[in-house]
């Protein structure tokens, strides 16, 4: 049982002692303690996994869907989830996989198109990509990584993608463009539509990160203002995050192609494995993580997860009107359970706040206190939130 003697001394840290599983649980405990519980947490997109994807979660902790041919229940249920979430994306013959979350699922999107462009003979170091200036940090690594340039468009007063701005900078060597369902700072949504138009008659590629949006949109009752799927015909691709709002476990993302000719051209053979190609950015893959979200969605429900949103909803709208009372406005109307609220020292807010055991972000351009009401969050939550709040503003 033990791996390390006292007599291993395998480098400078702890190694070369073993504890007793007492001992070990008392440091497990104690570090446990010292990370935050979300009863504090306003600041983050992820939440307590829901119950029924920990169950599953455990049950597949083994599999590795990076050798799938060992794991085919596994497989099946990915192959499900992908159906399922196409289906609530405008399209359920949609290709793709579970990946870690929205990073992965960018990075890849943009990696195909790359590898389409490549293969027809535009040159790498000619080509750039136009996102929002509301794009998530994922995209400054997309340009690290992929050695293409990323462009970043103009917004409007409601901090939407400005469609005149992404067509300004277009050239040439435009191989994508992406909208955003659900921005990170702000939850707004952008034109997709006319992102799409756009994309359509221009033939260029259209990436939609959803990755915080896709599991709250179709749940509002005025989706239909925000189209931003596949109904759209001009929609190539979709992020969305199972370990968002999706409450499944981490990691979880989704990579969703309208075609499965780009999903291809992210494949690389793979000889000694139970299948022939891979297609994922990381090669062995939590199949805990897939069967968690497999499990989340076949247990909630489109009710279930609409009666998560309805929730996450009533309580934005309980800290908008809270903040309203007190002089404070939103630098948008809350689009979805994103709430950013002004004032003009919001870093200095932010740190009072935290002084008092809250964990709250700021924006950066506007500069706000933003706020993300993740299932988690309770009205009671909001109240103390809300007393705290008004007496480091007074
Ligand atoms: C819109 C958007 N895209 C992508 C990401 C990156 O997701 P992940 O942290 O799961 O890689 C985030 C994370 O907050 C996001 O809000």
């Amino acid at each position: 049982m033990k791996y390390f003697t006292r007599n291993y001394t395998y480098n400078k840290y702890d190694y070369d002692m073993s504890m007793s599983r007492e001992e070990l649980e008392h440091l497990l405990a104690e570090k446990k303690r010292r990370d935050l519980s979300y009863s504090r947490i306003l600041s983050s997109m992820c939440t307590y996994p829901h119950e029924v994807a920990v169950y599953a979660h455990k049950l597949f902790i083994e599999s590795n869907l990076g050798d799938s041919g060992l794991f085919q229940g596994t497989k099946e249920m990915e192959d499900e989830v992908i159906r399922t979430i196409g289906g609530l994306l405008g399209d359920e013959n949609a290709y793709g996989y579970i990946t870690t979350g929205g990073t992965e699922s960018n990075i890849q999107a943009i990696r195909a198109v790359r590898n389409r462009k490549r293969k027809e003979g535009l040159r790498v170091s000619d080509m750039n990509i136009i996102v929002p200036e509301t794009a998530h940090f994922s995209f400054d690594k997309i340009a690290d990584i992929l050695g293409i340039e990323v462009r970043k468009a103009g917004l409007d007063q409601q901090l939407r993608v400005n469609p005149d701005s992404v067509q300004e900078f277009m050239d040439d060597g435009t191989i994508c463009l992406v909208g955003i369902a659900g921005t990170t700072e702000f939850g707004q949504v952008d034109p997709i539509r006319e992102l799409a138009e756009i994309a359509k008659e221009k033939n260029v590629f259209l990436h939609v990160d959803a990755a915080f949006g896709g599991f709250v949109i179709p749940f509002l009752p005025d989706r239909a203002r925000y189209e931003f799927d596949f109904s759209l015909e001009g929609v190539s691709s979709i992020s969305i995050d199972p370990h968002k709002m999706g409450m499944s476990t981490i990691p979880a993302g989704c990579l969703l192609f309208r075609e499965e000719s780009y999903l291809e051209e992210l494949a690389v053979p793979t000889p000694y494995l139970t299948t022939k190609e891979q297609y994922s950015l990381t090669g062995t893959r939590s199949g805990a993580s897939a069967a968690a979200t497999f499990a989340v969605l076949k247990y909630l429900g489109s009710e279930g997860m609409k009666s998560i949103v309805d929730e996450c909803m009533r309580l934005t709208r309980f800290l908008v009107d809270g903040a309203r009372e007190m002089g404070i406005e939103p630098v948008i109307e809350p689009v979805m359970n994103v709430v950013t609220l002004q004032l003009g020292d919001a870093d200095r807010i932010a740190s009072a706040l935290r002084a008092k055991g809250w964990e709250v972000s700021t924006t950066r351009s506007p500069k706000s206190l933003r706020l993300v009401i993740m299932p988690h969050v309770t009205e009671d939550m909001l109240r103390r939130f809300m007393e705290d709040l008004s007496e480091v503003v007074n």
